[in-house]
C-alpha cells in the first residue's frame, strides 16, 4: 500500500526511527568492547543506555497513536553499522581504530540525526506535540553524542592515533609556518 498521507509517512518515519534505534542497541557492544580509550568506552556504554530511552521514546508515541513499531527495516542505518563492524575487522585495538570508531559512530549519530529533525517536524504539521517534545529530546542527545565524540578526537584520540606518523604537506601548511 502506498503512502498517501502526513500521518502515514510520520508513522513510516518513526518505524524506520525505531528499526535504527534497535539495531544500534544491538551494535553499541561491540563498539564499546572494540574501543581501547576509557572515555570512548564510556560514552558508547552511556549512549547504549540513552538508545534504549530513545527505543522506549518511540514505543511511547506508537502506543499514544494506538500503532505498532514493527515492519519497517531502516537499511540505511544497517549499511552504516555495517561500516561500523568492517573498522573493527580492518584494525587493531589501539588509538587508530578508536579515531575509526568515532568517525563510524558520528555517521550514525549524524544518520539519526537527519531522521529525528524530519519525524519532528512532522509530528509538528500533524499537531502531535507530545510526539514532538518526545522527538526533540532524543535528537538533543543524538546531538549531544556527536559532540562528545569530536571532543573525544579532538582532544586525545586523533594525536594518539597519529603520535609520530607524518603530517601530511599541504604546501600551505608549510607556507603558514
Ligand atoms: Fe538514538
Amino acid at each position: 500500500m502506498k503512502i498517501k498521507t502526513m500521518r502515514e509517512l510520520f508513522l513510516e518515519q518513526i518505524r524506520d526511527l525505531y528499526s535504527g534505534e534497535t539495531q544500534i542497541v544491538k551494535a553499541l557492544p561491540k563498539m564499546v568492547e572494540a574501543a581501547s580509550n576509557e572515555e570512548l568506552r564510556e560514552g558508547f556504554s552511556e549512549h547504549l543506555q540513552q538508545t534504549q530511552t530513545h527505543v522506549a521514546r518511540l514505543e511511547d508515541i506508537f502506543t499514544r497513536l494506538d500503532e505498532k513499531p514493527g515492519g519497517v527495516k531502516c537499511v540505511g542505518m544497517e549499511g552504516v553499522l555495517k561500516e561500523g563492524e568492517e573498522m573493527i575487522d580492518d584494525t587493531e585495538p589501539g588509538s587508530v581504530r578508536d579515531a575509526g570508531l568515532i568517525a563510524a559512530a558520528q555517521r550514525v549519530e549524524h544518520y539519526e540525526m537527519a531522521g529525528y529533525g524530519s519525524a519532528r517536524e512532522f509530528a509538528r504539521q500533524l499537531g502531535d506535540i507530545s510526539a514532538v517534545q518526545l522527538l526533540e529530546e532524543t535528537l538533543e542527545e543524538e546531538k549531544e553524542t556527536d559532540e562528545r565524540l569530536t571532543e573525544i578526537a579532538m582532544s586525545v584520540v586523533n594525536d594518539e592515533a597519529n603520535a609520530g606518523g607524518a603530517k601530511i604537506s599541504t604546501g600551505r601548511a608549510g607556507f603558514l609556518g
